[in-house]
């Protein structure tokens, strides 16, 4: 991670300047214009000047955005070391982190497998007459958040199996008294009726896990909200196999699990007083003589048998036993859960918005707000009657595939699978992430190339109201 610092003088001789867009512009060929961009030599000082549009519509994300590029364009520059100018401008929010937020986002580049490793941004440090500690500390401790996010993402899924997820939880869970950690192995699984996440990773050599993350910052609090995360730590589809074009892309498929490993790494860092509980439905969906079949009825921690209409619909399955687990065991308060669940959603909204899918209004506003904050945008999803309906069973409880005609509303009837496994009205949200989890795009503003560690930043904004 680049060093993040507040200083009164600038540290380096590569500076970035916001400019406004005015009707009469002091620079040579530069506007202001969001998005505008241009380097410009005076002695030994490079400045990359980067347009942030009108002042009334500056805002949070603007600036985000213009200080992830202007970093983009220092790294593409060879530069190790980079100050920024404070454009003291009052945004809505919160400038200064905004700011900085966005330059030590975009200095992540996923570099591992590269023989040559190109420079990277080492230093930032941004000029300014008002330091604010605690905001340089948060910024850093989200950030380092996303970058495990983004590191578990990234990594080979030969390595990032869920025997590694628990441990890494474990590691998290160590270095503060107020975390505890909780592993299930694959036996505790099968003995405690775990039978749709045994099912799923039964035909892995790397077997499933279940993980639960308690933090418990505020013991006089009866408040705990949950965090569910999917982490099928490589998709293959099982029996029902996936295509090419398809499968490349799936050891992404644990992106849920790594936004709330990389929130309760950030909680461990910050350590508010609050109560959070993070669970991770860890397994390989792998194809072999082991492997669950297609057409067979699997029953859930929760007693409600599935019927296997399609083994590459595994996410909705792991999912389930963590939200009953959880439920049956940590009393939440609320539910949120984080999967890459349907390529549906990524039909309706592309990499620009995660759909979610809510049972309460008021968490669904909540959330919303914080997505707007964070720029990892939410868009509610329709979930009624018809999608729960139409994933009720014939010969069993429920299926795995609903029975609406096909490519019929595939994320809302997901949704819906998850949302018979809720007991009681308990408020609760599902964020369906497939298409913002992992950039096959190129790299822009705070967002990297492949692994995005998106639910992170949005998460801690929502837990921690701010
Ligand atoms: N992991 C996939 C969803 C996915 C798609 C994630 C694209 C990231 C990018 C999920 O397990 C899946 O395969 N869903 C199926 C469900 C279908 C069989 C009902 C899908 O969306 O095709
Ligand atoms: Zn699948
Ligand atoms: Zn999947």
């Amino acid at each position: 991670m680049a060093k993040l610092s507040i200083s009164k003088s600038a540290k380096s001789d590569t500076k970035i300047t916001f400019v406004q867009e005015k009707s009469k512009s002091l620079i040579k060929d530069f506007e202001g214009k969001i998005g505008e961009i241009s380097v410009h030599y005076k002695g030994n000082d490079t400045i990359i000047y980067c347009g942030i549009g009108e002042k009334k519509s500056c805002n949070d994300e603007v600036l985000r955005t213009a200080s992830a590029n202007a970093i983009r364009r220092a790294t593409e520059l060879k530069r190790e070391k980079v100050s920024i100018i404070d454009p003291k401008i009052k945004s809505k929010g919160n400038s200064q982190r905004a700011i900085l937020t966005g330059a030590l986002l975009a200095a992540y580049n996923f570099t591992t497998h590269l023989s040559e490793k190109p420079k990277e941004i080492k230093a930032i440090d941004l000029v300014s007459e008002i330091s604010k500690p605690a905001d340089l500390k948060k910024v850093k401790s989200i950030c380092e958040g996303v970058f495990l996010a983004r590191d578990l993402i990234n990594g080979n899924a030969h390595d990032i199996h869920p025997q590694f997820l628990a441990s890494t939880a474990k590691k998290i869970a160590s270095s503060i008294p107020e975390m505890s950690c909780t592993i299930l192995t694959e036996k505790e699984i099968d003995k405690k009726g775990l039978g749709l996440l045994k099912a799923v990773g039964q035909a892995s050599k790397f077997p499933p896990r279940l993980v639960i993350l308690k933090y418990t910052g505020d013991k006089n609090s009866k408040e705990n909200k949950a965090i569910i995360g999917k982490g099928i730590t490589f998709d293959s589809g099982g029996l029902n196999l996936k295509p090419t074009g398809s499968i490349e892309s799936m050891r992404c498929d644990m992106s849920g699990s790594a936004a709330v490993l990389g929130t309760m790494k950030a909680l461990s860092l910050l350590k508010p007083k609050i109560n959070v509980t993070g669970v991770i439905a860890a397994a390989h969906s792998a194809i072999g003589s082991d492997a669950f079949f297609p057409g067979d009825v699997y029953k859930s921690y929760s007693g409600k048998t599935v019927e296997i209409r399609n083994t590459d619909a595994e996410g909705r399955l792991v999912l389930a036993d963590a939200i009953s687990y959880c439920q049956k065991h940590f009393s939440p308060s609320e539910i949120i859960d984080l999967a890459t669940l349907t390529g549906a959603i990524v039909i309706s909204l592309g990499d620009l918005s995660a759909g979610l899918f809510s049972n309460n209004d008021n968490l669904s506003k909540n959330l919303l707000n914080s997505g707007e904050n964070t720029a990892e945008k939410l868009w509610r999803m329709p979930l009624n009657k018809s999608h729960i309906d139409a994933m009720k069973g014939d010969i069993s409880d429920l299926r795995n595939l609903s029975k609406l005609p096909p490519r019929h509303a595939g994320s809302s009837t997901a949704a819906a699978f998850l949302n018979s496994f809720i007991e009681d009205e308990l408020p609760w949200a599902h964020l369906d992430i497939a298409g913002t989890a992992f950039n096959e795009r190129d790299a822009r503003g705070e967002i990297p190339k492949y692994a995005t560690g998106f639910g992170v930043r949005l998460l801690i904004n929502y837990l921690l109201k701010s």
